[in-house]
């Protein structure tokens, strides 16, 4: 937005046409019915009373007025708190709100939107948040006792406040201090008629539950105190019950104990019951007039209430005690002056606890030490008063109003045109009211209103509010801010205004006559020791604390400094802290007398106008530049704008600025070099400046941002990279582990399937179709082994006669028992073999060739087996006589017995004997004969005892001889060819049969012989 579009009159009235004061006037006026209350002259805010809620504080406001620079939008109160903070944050400028105006302007209410404004944008965050909400919360407390209804603001701050909010270096708020000024205690004790007392006496009666009433002795209604105007007790629009809740949660907020509120409230109830005291006359024995209490039970009730002897309360009320360095004299108070004791004690008990309360809050808030900090003060101070009958207490406070009008005219006025001068800069010299003429005559050390009422406060002997009056009219007669009826007569003026006890100073707001009386008392601002004392005496810890002094210990006799002297040295000690800050001005203007809404009265606004010196200030800023800045810090500031001083410049700084400016191509009316300075003459050409600079910052940085984002993008897609190998890497590698171990596993199955499909086969083999057969090997075996190891316990003996064999225990074994039957046979065989004598071998061998000649041929056979071949029958051997028979042949005889020879003739036998032998014989036949010789006289039959002996051993000897076998024919039936003729021989069984071998022959016919057997 622009700056006229759309508005109402002007907005700035630097742009004011015709510039006059009517005008002036007459543009606020149309502002102001338009509800428009805020408008400009230059970055100095004016603001006139809307006495109505508008709907332009809310946070979208807020958020709006944050986002913009100062002439971007509708002048606004959070403006200038943005342009401060941002200054203040941005710049590191400690920062001073200025908030002037008439009492009821709207200072108090400029001061909490300042402060709720940059509590709304300083930063978020638990901690900040409490540290923004305790100050916050200081308002409601030092606005409950320290504000009143008075005829001109139903919420009439009555001391003066400046308060300091400390930020860190980002601008997020640490704390602060509050500064109290000077509070108008006279108040406790009475008001002008429509005002009130303190808020806080009506919002404790009217909020406090009956319990707490009863607790502090307090009863509900208003109108039972003295020191509360009877025909006031009600505001409108004003809830003293609500205020009251408001007030107990804000102290609990800031850090009040609950004890701490409870004692702060009883000390409340204790000024409002002292007033209640009532004093009496009465008379001493010697007829001096004394005081004393009508009824006791107030002060009982307040005795009870502190922790204190009612009886010593009240010889402190009633008497005083003057105490010199020698000795101590006790006097008794008249009712008046016992009175005047009472409210003295009334007002300190309630100025002190009011500084406690400060000081309290101040603990609170109060930021660490070591911080550096950067401060924003905020100075909401009683605007200048004018009242029927001006008291000290006007008189101070308009003393300080003057002080701060004079802030601003050397800071806007006289300071502005001042530096022109000094920096060159053609210059028509704008001309303006200079107050500083009034402020020496109140402020002179030694000649001012201030010093004399010191001077005559200290002065001994006779002193009074008329001696110090009298004092005046001789100092000041000439003064031209200065009159009094003394001077006025000295002038033959005639003025029935002024009052005899009266003094007028021309205040650059204004005439305003002081009444005198009463400025001596004030200004000492004793309290009779005797009261300090008793309340010290007091056993409530926070009454006792608010009077140190009462300490007989600590009692010291001199004077304390005088309220004109302190409240002085506090104004001298703000002004200072003010200069040192970069200053910010809401002056405030009240556009009725009536609070009313809507109502804007020429001739009162012209008069506030006049002395708040706007016309005067719109000219200077008109003629001269809205901006100046020294060389060094603009360049510094703006030197980005440009491409030759930025990022480096190596010239100087005014030179620096020129190119800087010059290649912004800007008007050159726009703009003035100074020696130290640059001045830019309009907001806009700044407001200009600033917004390149917003954007070549963004543009900045968006640059860092892209460098950073690339760099950031870059590593991050690094290291997404860099993870990605890491994930495929370990996917993969788990990927073929996991296939790995699926093959693994498969290989595994298949073989175990394999193995165990082969073990299932052996063990198929093994145990299925061999268990049996193992079983029955076993068995088998151990049968076996039974077998033989029963036939080796059992064995027959080892004659081989002895054919006994044990049958085998099972049919199978049979095969192998004959077998073993039959080894066992040959073994012993072999064994009856080995043990025989080549002889016996003979004789066997004979017996064998025997029986493969006759066994099983011939039917005698089998008795000739056991009987032993002889050979030798007849003992040839040893039988000389025989020898012959011999017919010389060498060599053995083969076979030597006795024969029967069957006669080849008549086939007769006769038996052929030679000798035998002695000795018996077997077979007492025996043929010997040559065989030989067979077939000249026919063949020849013999019969011998041992046939089957003589045709073996002929067979035997044949073979020797001619590796011929003899063929041997067994025959039952055969013939035999002798020389006659053959002769048939049949050998017949006998019927006898008993095997005695025996033979009967028989001849039956010629040529047949019958043998028979026996
Ligand atoms: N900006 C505002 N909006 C609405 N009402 C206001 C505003 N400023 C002041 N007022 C009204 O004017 C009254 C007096 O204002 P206050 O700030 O107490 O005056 P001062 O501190 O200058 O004596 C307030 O109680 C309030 O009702
Ligand atoms: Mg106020």
């Amino acid at each position: 937005m622009t700056l006229l579009e759309g508005s109402v009159g002007v907005e700035d009235l630097v742009l004011l046409e015709p510039l006059e004061q009517e005008s002036l006037i007459r543009n606020l006026q149309l502002r102001y019915e338009k509800k428009e209350i805020y408008t400009y002259i230059g970055n100095v805010l004016v603001s006139v009373n809307p006495y109505q809620q508008l709907p332009i504080y809310d946070l979208e406001f807020v958020a709006k007025y944050r986002d913009y620079t100062f002439y971007e939008l509708k002048p606004h109160i959070y403006a200038l708190a943005n342009m401060a903070y941002q200054s203040l944050r941005d710049r590191d400028r400690d920062q001073c709100i200025l908030i002037t105006g008439e009492s009821g302007a709207g200072k108090t209410e400029a001061s909490k939107l300042v402060m709720s404004y940059v509590a709304a944008v300083c930063g978020k965050g638990e901690q900040v948040n409490s540290v923004k909400e305790q100050l916050l919360q200081s308002n409601p407390v030092l606005e409950a006792f320290g504000n009143a209804k008075t005829i001109r603001n139903n919420n009439s701050s009555r001391f003066g406040k400046y308060m300091d909010i400390e930020f860190d270096f980002k601008g997020f708020p640490l704390g602060g201090v509050i500064t109290n000024y000077l509070l108008e205690k006279s108040r406790v004790v009475k008001q002008l008629e429509g005002e009130r007392n303190f808020h806080i006496f009506y919002q404790l009666l009217a909020g406090a539950d009956a319990q707490l009433l009863k607790a502090l002795k307090l009863e509900r209604d208003t109108g039972g105190y003295a020191y509360l105007n009877p025909d006031t007790s009600r505001v409108d629009g004003m809830d003293d019950d609500a205020n009251f809740k408001v007030l107990q949660s804000a102290m609990t907020v800031i850090g009040f104990s609950d004890e701490e509120i409870r004692q702060v409230l009883e000390v409340a109830a204790l000024v409002l019951k002292l007033g209640n005291v009532e004093l009496i006359n009465e008379f001493q024995a010697n007829g001096v007039p004394a005081s004393g209490i009508r009824d006791g039970r107030g002060v009982q009730e307040i005795g009870e209430l502190v922790g204190l002897n009612s009886v010593e309360l009240e010889r402190a009320l009633c008497s005083r005690t003057m105490e010199t360095a020698k000795e101590k004299v006790v006097t008794t108070l008249n009712v008046i002056q016992a009175q005047y004791a009472r409210d003295a004690l009334a007002k300190n008990i309630y100025s002190r606890l009011f500084n406690w309360l400060v000081n309290r809050i101040n603990e609170s808030i109060k930021v660490g030490t070591g911080e550096k900090r950067k401060v924003m003060g905020v100075l909401d101070i009683y605007g200048f008063e004018i009242l029927e009958d001006n008291s000290f207490e006007q008189f101070v406070i308009n003393y300080c109003n003057e002080k701060l009008q004079q802030v601003f005219i050397e800071m806007t006025l006289k300071e502005e045109q001042e530096e022109y001068k000094r920096e060159g800069i053609p210059w028509v010299k704008v001309e303006y009211f200079d107050n500083g003429i009034i402020c020496n005559l109140i402020e002179h050390n030694q000649r001012g209103i201030l010093a004399m009422l010191d001077e005559e406060c200290l002065r001994p002997g006779v002193v009074s509010d008329s001696t110090f009056l009298a004092k005046l009219n001789q100092l000041f007669s000439k003064h031209s801010h200065y009159e009094s009826k003394v001077t006025q007569n000295a002038q033959r003026q005639y003025d029935h205004s002024m009052g005899l006890s009266c003094f007028r100073i021309c205040h650059y707001a204004g005439k305003v006559t002081y009444n005198v009386n009463s400025f001596i008392d004030k200004n000492n601002d004793l309290l009779f020791r005797d009261l300090s004392q008793a309340m010290w005496k007091a056993r409530h810890p926070l009454l006792r604390s608010l009077f140190p002094e009462g300490d007989p210990k600590q009692a010291s006799l001199k004077r304390p400094p005088t309220a004109g002297a302190q409240f002085k040295s506090s104004v001298t000690t703000l002004m200072k802290n003010l200069y040192s800050k970069n200053p910010n001005y809401i002056r405030c203007i009240k556009p009725n007398e009536h609070q009313q809404r809507g109502h804007f009265s020429f001739e009162l606004v012209s008069v506030q106008a006049q002395y708040l010196g706007l016309l005067e200030n719109v000219r200077v800023r008109r003629a001269g530049y809205a901006y100046r800045q020294a060389y060094g810090s603009f360049l510094e500031r703006y030197r980005l704008l440009s491409r030759s001083t930025w990022p480096r410049w190596n010239g100087g700084d005014q030179e620096g600025v020129e190119k800087v400016l010059g290649e912004l191509s800007m008007s050159s009316e726009e703009l003035a070099f100074g020696k130290t300075k640059i001045f830019i003459r309009s907001p806009k050409t700044l407001f200009y400046l600033e917004e390149q600079r917003r954007l070549r910052l963004q543009q900045l940085a968006t640059l860092i941002q892209k460098t950073y984002r690339g760099w950031r993008c870059r590593t991050h897609y690094q290291l997404m990279r860099k993870s990605q190998i890491v994930i495929s890497s370990w996917f993969r590698g788990n990927m073929q582990k996991k296939h790995y171990r699926k093959m693994k596993a498969s290989a595994l199955l298949i073989q175990a399937f394999v193995r165990g499909w082969k073990a299932r086969k052996n063990y198929r083999k093994y145990f299925r179709s061999g268990a049996a057969l193992i079983l029955s090997n076993f068995i088998y075996k151990s049968m076996v082994q039974k077998f033989l190891l029963g036939l080796k316990n059992d064995l027959p003996s080892p004659s081989i006669l002895d054919k006994k064999w044990p049958s085998a225990p099972y049919k199978y074994f049979n095969t192998a028992n004959h077998e073993l039957q039959r080894l066992f046979h040959q073994w012993k065989c072999k064994k009856f073999r080995d043990q025989l004598s080549p002889k016996q071998v003979e004789v066997l061998r004979e017996k064998l060739c025997a029986s493969e000649l006759f066994k099983g041929k011939k039917a005698s056979y089998p008795q000739s087996v056991p009987i032993p071949f002889h050979g030798d029958y007849i003992g040839l051997q040893r039988n000389p006589k025989l020898q012959k028979l011999k017919g010389g042949e060498e060599g053995p005889i083969l076979m030597a017995e006795t024969v029967v020879k069957v006669n080849r003739g008549n086939a007769k036998v006769k038996a052929h004997t030679w000798t035998p032998t002695p000795q018996p014989d077997p077979e007492p036949w025996l043929v010997a004969g040559r065989i030989s010789s067979v077939g000249s006289k026919g063949e020849f039959l013999l019969v011998s005892e041992h046939v089957i002996e003589l045709l073996t051993k002929i067979c035997r000897a044949t073979l020797d001889a001619t590796q011929m076998q003899l063929p041997v024919t067994v025959t039952e039936e055969f013939s035999v060819k002798f020389k006659e003729g053959s002769l048939t021989v049949k050998v017949i069984q006998g019927p006898g049969g008993g095997g005695t071998g025996k033979l009967s022959f028989k001849k039956k016919g010629s040529r047949c012989l019958e043998v028979t057997v026996q």
